[in-house]
């Protein structure tokens, strides 16, 4: 099978390049001393966890209690689930903590610690909780100079059924960095925030077992990682149009595309539409401060060669691009299909059912994605 003969829209994953973004991040991580334990919310797929592992990475994130439970199904029991926890999901958390080794959670809240106590006590389960920290993103977290930065691990630590498993961030705000420059200082900022914060914490008497850090932009850049435990970036096997426009990879590294068909040709608007639309590659707008023309992905050809061609407008299930140029408005016909790099893999591959995995020209098989919550 090949690109000619699967249905569109789909996506299509290159594993030679998924196979040495695992193998550079997994060198990179390890050449600082620490531990890679990718987040998987990118792919959502054993196969490709399979492939992380094989590179090195010790242990899973996960974003959802979906992916927690079909990870362990197929054999990944170290877990952080790095979104923090409310009492609605207790009870499937405590479930899922029985099928691991390990299955960590994360809060930011004073509340959830004598919480999750109580109903891991009434489950028979001791857990790993994690501080969240916020290093500069301000989405979730606490700051380290606020008193729940001291309060929560104090009451993990009194908890009997709790350990305190250590201090976690995300840099996501390095992906609205402007410059390399930028970039590097808020890569160095978010480890050393975190270094800073576990030596207050050990100095107050508070055993911080790990210092766990990590999004793909800032793991591309850190100049070292002294004092850091483990890295968590999840964007990097696939890579997408955001971080190489960001500097965080090339173009050639990007794994992960879109595949799509002409559906409508317009000659007099100079526009073609795809069967590719908002569902299928997301509507995440992309590095518009880097690149104000980014629209809704790249269009590349069936080789994976630019078109210099771009998804400018989306609605649900169609994606329109501007053609100036006669002859590739002559190729784009009806029937022709292209290859769209979007702009935000994660989102992409989440809106589909599965990959279709490219060894060279050749579609060789096709691996599931975990979805849902
Ligand atoms: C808590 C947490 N850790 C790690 C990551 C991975 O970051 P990235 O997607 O930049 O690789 C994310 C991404 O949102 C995250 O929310």
């Amino acid at each position: 099978m090949d690109l000619h003969n699967i249905k569109t829209p789909s996506l299509v994953l290159d594993a030679g390049r998924v196979r040495r973004n695992a193998e550079r991040m997994a060198a990179r991580v390890r050449g600082f001393g620490a531990t890679l334990r990718p987040h998987v919310k990118t792919h959502k797929c054993v196969e490709v966890a399979r492939i992380q592992a094989e590179a090195g990475a010790g242990g899973i994130t996960v974003s959802t209690l979906a992916e927690a439970r079909a990870f362990a199904a197929h054999g990944f029991t170290d877990i952080t689930y790095a979104v923090p926890i409310e009492p609605g999901k207790f009870e499937e958390a405590l479930e899922l903590s029985k099928l691991c080794e390990r299955f960590a959670l994360i809060t930011d809240d004073p509340s959830i610690p004598p919480l999750l106590d109580e109903a891991a006590r009434g489950a028979g389960v001791t857990l790993d909780l994690f501080l969240k920290v916020d290093c500069g993103y301000h989405r979730c977290g606490v700051e380290p100079e606020r008193p729940e930065a001291l309060e929560i691990p104090r009451r993990i630590e009194d908890a009997s059924n709790l350990r305190f498993a250590g201090i976690l961030t995300h840099a996501g705000h390095s992906y609205h960095a402007r410059t390399q420059a930028e970039l590097l200082a808020i890569a160095r900022h978010e480890r050393d925030v975190m270094t800073e914060f576990a030596a207050r914490l050990r100095a107050e008497g508070v055993e911080v077992q790990t210092v766990s850090v990590g999004s793909t932009p800032t793991a591309t850049h850190y100049d070292h990682l002294e004092g850091v435990d483990e890295a968590r970036p999840g964007n990097y096997i696939f890579f997408d149009a955001f971080q190489a426009t960001l500097g965080s990879c090339a173009f050639e590294d990007c794994a992960l595309t879109v595949l799509a068909a002409v559906v409508h040709r317009d000659r007099a608007r100079r526009k073609v539409v795809l069967d590719a639309g908002a569902i299928a590659l997301s509507k995440d707008r992309g590095p518009s401060e880097f690149d104000p023309a980014c629209g809704y992905g790249r269009v590349l050809d069936l080789e994976g060669a630019e078109t210099g061609l771009r998804v400018s407008a989306l609605s649900q299930e169609h994606g329109e691009v501007q053609v100036e140029d006669d002859r590739l408005l002559d190729a784009l016909s009806v029937g022709a299909r292209v290859r769209v790099l979007a702009n935000h893999s994660c989102l992409s591959a989440a809106q589909h059912a599965h990959y279709h995995v490219l060894e060279g020209a050749r579609v060789v098989d096709r691996w599931e994605i975990q979805r849902g919550w």
